[in-house]
């Protein structure tokens, strides 16, 4: 059969936020984790991307919300694009465009999404017919936390022992729907600052500095243990206090790296202060934080307590939106994409 001249292909790919963070390379090259990560897939968001390669084309063409993309992430997409033709064997030049259907400069993960979408979209206009745990492995090359948001759900990186990266995937651990009242209330905070420097090298800079970082690594796979446990029983008392030592535990390894990392603003740390108040007031855990590298601040709690939790936490100086989300489902293709 004759191959046809262009390829078309569209995918749809949710962030997902990290409830054990991925935080540090072991292999650059074959992008490999040295520890595991847990994350819920997130709904309502999704980053959409279209890959057209052709023939006809020399150069990479990459729109990314409208926008002529250049310089970093424009790069990040040609390398990405790159890896994908050297597996599907071609030389064709691709036009690619990514749009969000959330405010990207709100400094919401969307190189998760983002990702994940180009990995399936590049790879199916390429002609590659790959697994989805093929593409979890192939979109960790964009963005190690995109490897996750190709599944739906709780899922799992799991960053595998083998140094050639065979048992390095992304697996579902439960389904969207397996804790319905869960919820994920993403707290907005105001002039959350743009990050200076790329997650891959900032969780570099920890590795090589920071005096806590072993430690960390070490109490990782009890925890991911302890919170799969947790979240299998769909019990919040257990999951909800070891969220919180994670974040912290991510947080001290940026706070003592040097140069420090310090992604936080005066009002998502009284974000912090606030969940552990709505804690001890309530006598037991009814909410828990968590952060990526930046400002914002997830809280997770169940629907019970989410007006509670909303109101004490929308009052509080410096925070500009409250935005409750359950877990949703993963990266699909769309119909109709290829010619
Ligand atoms: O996927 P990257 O390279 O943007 O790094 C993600 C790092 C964190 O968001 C802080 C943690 C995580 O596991 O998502």
């Amino acid at each position: 059969m004759a191959r046809p001249t262009t390829r078309t292909a569209t995918y749809e790919a949710p962030p997902n936020i990290a409830l054990v963070k991925y935080w540090g390379v072991r292999d650059r090259e074959r992008a490999l984790p040295y520890n595991s990560s847990l994350s819920v897939t997130l709904e309502r968001m999704r980053s959409r991307t279209t890959v057209r390669f052709d023939p006809g084309l020399t150069d990479d063409q990459v729109r990314l919300n409208g926008e002529i993309a250049s310089g970093g992430p424009r790069d990040g997409v040609v390398r990405f694009l790159d890896l994908v033709r050297e597996r599907a064997g071609s030389t064709d030049g691709a036009v690619v465009r990514s749009d969000n259907n959330f405010p990207t400069a709100s400094g919401l993960a969307s190189s998760a999404s983002g990702f994940a979408a180009l990995a399936g979209a590049a790879t199916r206009a390429a002609g590659l017919r790959l697994s989805d745990r093929a593409l979890s492995q192939l979109a960790r090359f964009g963005s190690g936390s995109a490897s996750r948001s190709v599944f739906g759900g709780f899922v799992e990186w799991q960053a595998g022992h083998r140094s050639d990266g065979s048992d390095c995937y992304a697996r579902p651990l439960y389904p969207a729907g397996h804790w319905r009242t869960l919820v994920d209330l993403v707290v907005l905070v105001r002039a959350a600052p743009v990050k200076e420097v790329r997650s891959q090298d900032a969780m570099q800079r920890t590795v090589a500095t920071s005096p806590a970082y072993a430690a960390r690594l070490a109490e990782v796979p009890g925890r991911i243990a302890r919170i799969r446990r947790a979240i299998g029983a769909r019990d919040p008392e257990r999951l909800f206090p070891l969220v919180m030592e994670e974040c912290d535990s991510f947080r001290e390894v940026c706070e003592t790296t040097r140069p420090s990392l310090d992604y936080l603003t005066a009002t998502s740390r009284a974000v912090l202060g606030e969940v552990r108040a709505l804690n001890r007031d309530a006598g037991r855990s009814i909410a828990a934080y968590t952060h990526d590298a930046g400002a914002h601040v997830h809280v997770f709690t169940l629907e019970r307590a989410l007006p509670t939790v909303r109101r004490r936490l929308a009052r509080l100086p410096g925070v500009e939106k409250t935005l409750a989300l359950h877990a949703g489902p993963g990266a699909h293709e769309l119909a109709g994409g290829s010619n």
